[in-house]
């Protein structure tokens, strides 16, 4: 039985002899905990090292007498020293898997036992990933969860489940005993088959349901542990039927073809680093796979919360995990480690079925083959079933996995999105991914003007596009989810790595749209332009991209019709952005009464005039615009009013562009841009009925600021104020500032069920505010 052990430790941010033993105060905490609170901007990645201390003290009931009583700590950043009653009970070295430390022996029943852990949160080349430079912060604490596990003398150890079509095969770890039963149960609960075995049992589902992405669908596996009759023991495990296979020619899922089109994954959050609890984790997956569409996740560095990955389990969405590192190997020990780090990471996430490759290079290091054979060997001796990798950054490496992972930072915004395969590889017949793009290429706040927004976009698209029609790469994953919190030597100068297609609050920058508009489900329609002319160069708004999965996008201009346009097919993106290279469309035949022929030879004209400017045109622009002012006896004039009329938009009123996206003929979405003046606020809470369970829960609540046709606003960097009243406090600041018009907040319980009221306001705004639930 596991129980819950978050509540009531108490944290000092310097260990002492006095702490260890009970003497003296320290602070309250609950589990998951960051060393301390952070800022937004400006981290000193000093500020929360320290070899630090948690204590906790609890009664151990006269009934756990005989029983087996085990701590686990799910993630401790990152050399963690556990006492029991004062004595050393247990070690742990690198803060990205889960440990155990048998207590049975330390304490008493019927007596309190307790808890104490030194924990090094310091970059201590001891362990992976330290050593050497590190792009992120990597923060420290019990920022995961604590557990007891009481057992019997018996009890199952562990259990590991395959498939293969209809048969799900166990392997199972039993102390004490030798026989269990072994059932399959279905997603509603129905026992489908069900044996009694000893270690090994295979069992076969009768048209067992495919786990799929697009189908997630689970089986539980319940191991009862038998003795003397009776069961003494029972553990559950989640799976899925599924075949996964890397080919030369991509990735195949059950068989079918399915490009591994992603975005990799920091676990840090603002304010709080790492320590976020089971609802944030979860949130970050449905992100993914419901609002960016991603196909797959990368978890960069590290192997990230069981919450996340058991959320990809459930919403389908893929996963390429891997050891803890960044570029650096260390010594020999350092290499030991990071060896059981391998171990450790297969052992505790093989049966996740979301879970299609196993990292076991450290990411972007050197060549070490006597190092990554070992690597290699102690995944493949623990899991069979999937293929390893290891991400680098240097071409025709020593290929000792399965797979071939490379980060290809090579577009520029010129060239091809992605270099050739043979480039690359040092074996054609292996597979081959590109597990990073982007990123440090193209570094863009939600801040920044919208040509660069565009661009970042439309990197992210012709890389995706580029790799997946290439037909010799399994996935692509971008750089990366969102911004996050980096050391002194990356980022901007306020120590983040602006990298994200969304912020660090998971708002959406238009890179976003990119991946969004690759979904089929939700109709997804942005416009990669203000089409404001004060905001480009020369008043040239140049082209416009729009991301959206309609079948085409029809523009109106002040409720007229203008023209449709449609996503080019390439073979890669299901949804390419579309160029918008046209506002004039039918206005030149409707408005001025031209025929076809003269409507369509000035439009071409008038766009590519707002394309390059008068002075600027290209050759061939300049000898049609010549011919046209002979051929339909234009003078300077005229041709000076239909510019003003329909490129430059100066005088009399705005112009109001809308944007229709059609599927199947019927307009599904809908987009309309126009200088604004009236602004009001977006607020989404991640839930609004918050629940304390094994821990405190908390929302993520993200702000915009919107215009009055609901666009994003990014002028207004406004204060925004989070007024908290009720049973739960802000993780966070009180003002916080709308960077590109976005911001947001973290609410959190405080073990008192109730109420919470936040309310949300700027002085250019209404407020708004939102009710929480806390049960
Ligand atoms: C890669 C690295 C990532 C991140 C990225 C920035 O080289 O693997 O962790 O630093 O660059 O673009």
């Amino acid at each position: 039985m596991k129980t819950s052990l978050c509540n009531g430790w108490e944290f000092t941010p310097v260990w002492s002899e006095d702490f260890l033993h009970f003497r003296g105060d320290a602070q309250a905490v609950r589990l998951p905990h960051n060393v301390q609170p952070l800022p937004l901007h400006y981290i000193d990645h000093k500020s929360y090292q320290t070899v630090c201390g948690y204590r906790k003290a609890f009664p151990i009931p006269a009934e756990y007498a005989g029983k087996r009583l085990f701590l686990q700590f799910d993630g401790a950043g990152h050399i963690a020293t556990v006492f029991v009653n004062g004595e050393k009970a247990g070690a742990h070295r690198t803060g990205y898997t889960a440990f155990r430390v048998e207590i049975t022996d330390f304490v008493t029943s019927g007596e309190t036992a307790q808890i104490a852990v030194m924990l090094d949160t310091t970059e201590n080349p001891a362990t992976p990933p330290f050593g050497f430079v590190i792009d992120y912060l990597t923060y420290g604490g019990l920022y995961r969860e604590v557990w007891l596990d009481v057992r019997e003398d018996a009890f199952i150890e562990d259990i590991f489940v395959t498939t293969k079509g209809n048969v799900a095969s166990a392997s199972m770890v039993f102390q004490n005993a030798t026989h269990c039963r072994v059932s399959i149960l279905d997603a509603g609960g129905n026992c489908v088959v069900q044996k009694e075995a000893q270690h090994h049992v295979d069992l076969s589902v009768k048209n067992a349901h495919p786990w799929s992405n697009t189908d997630p669908y689970r089986y539980t596996l319940r191991c009862e542990l038998l003795k003397d009759g009776r069961v003494v023991d029972t553990q559950e495990v989640l799976f899925g039927f599924r075949t996964i296979e890397f080919k030369t020619d991509g990735f195949y899922l059950n068989g079918k073809k399915t490009f591994l089109r992603g975005l990799n994954r920091h676990q840090c959050f603002p304010y709080m680093g790492y320590a976020a609890p089971e609802s944030l984790q979860r949130e970050d997956a449905r992100i993914l796979k419901e609002e960016l569409g991603c196909v797959a996740v990368r978890t960069s560095h590290y192997p990230q919360s069981q919450y996340f990955i058991d959320e990809c389990d459930k919403l389908g969405l893929l996963v390429f995990t891997e050891i803890p590192g960044w570029q650096h190997i260390g010594n020999e020990s350092w290499q030991d480690q990071a060896v059981e780090n391998v171990k450790e990471m297969v052992l505790q996430y093989r049966n996740h079925p979301s879970i299609v490759v196993w990292g076991v290079r450290i990411n972007e290091s050197g060549d070490n083959d006597g190092f990554y054979a070992r690597t290699n060997a102690a995944c493949r001796a623990l899991d069979g079933s999937r293929p390893t990798s290891g991400v680098r950054c240097i071409d025709k490496s020593s290929l000792l996995e399965d797979i071939y992972a490379r980060n290809d930072f090579s577009h520029v915004g010129t060239n091809p999105g992605v270099r050739k395969k043979k480039h690359i590889t040092p074996d054609m017949n292996r597979p081959y991914m590109v597990t990073e793009h982007t990123g440090h290429m193209f570094p863009t706040k939600s801040f920044d003007n919208w040509e660069r927004r565009q661009e970042h976009a439309l990197r992210h698209a012709r890389v995706q596009d580029a790799s997946a029609a290439s037909g010799e790469s399994g996935g692509c994953f971008g750089w990366c989810m969102f911004d996050y919190a980096t050391h002194q030597d990356f980022g901007s100068g306020d120590r983040t790595c602006y990298h994200g297609v969304l912020d660090s609050f998971r708002n959406p920058k238009l890179a976003a749209y990119v991946y969004a508009s690759q979904q089929e489900e939700t109709p997804v329609l942005e416009l990669g332009s203000p089409m404001d002319i004060g905001d480009y160069n020369g008043g040239l708004v140049g082209d416009a991209y729009i991301f959206s999965n309609a079948d085409s996008v029809a523009l109106y201009r002040d409720g007229e019709y203008v023209t449709r346009f449609a996503s080019k097919t390439t073979g890669g993106l299901p949804h390419y952005p579309i160029l918008m290279d046209d506002t004039i469309g039918d206005l030149l035949e409707t408005r001025e009464g031209f025929s076809k022929k003269k409507a369509s030879d000035l439009r071409k004209c008038l766009n590519a005039v707002s394309k390059y400017a008068l002075d600027a045109l290209p050759l061939r622009h300049k000898l049609r615009l010549a011919w046209c002012m002979l051929r339909y006896k234009m003078n300077f004039q005229e041709g000076v009013r239909l510019y003003g009329k329909y490129i430059a938009n100066w005088g009399g009123t705005a112009t109001v562009w809308r944007l229709d996206g059609e599927k199947n003929g019927k307009v599904v979405s809908s987009i309309t841009r126009t200088p604004s003046t009236r602004l009001h606020l977006e607020v989404k809470a991640s839930s609004t009925c918050l629940q304390e369970k094994d821990s405190y829960d908390m929302a993520a609540v993200r702000i915009r600021i919107l215009d009055e046709n609901g666009c994003a606003a990014p002028y207004a960097q406004l204060p925004v104020s989070l007024k908290l009243e009720g049973e739960a406090e802000l993780a966070g600041p009180q003002v916080v500032t709308a960077e590109g018009g976005m911001c947001g907040t973290y609410i959190r319980t405080t073990e008192k069920p109730g109420t919470a009221r936040l309310t949300v306001s700027t002085e250019q705004t209404a407020p708004i505010t939102v009710e929480f639930t806390i049960l």
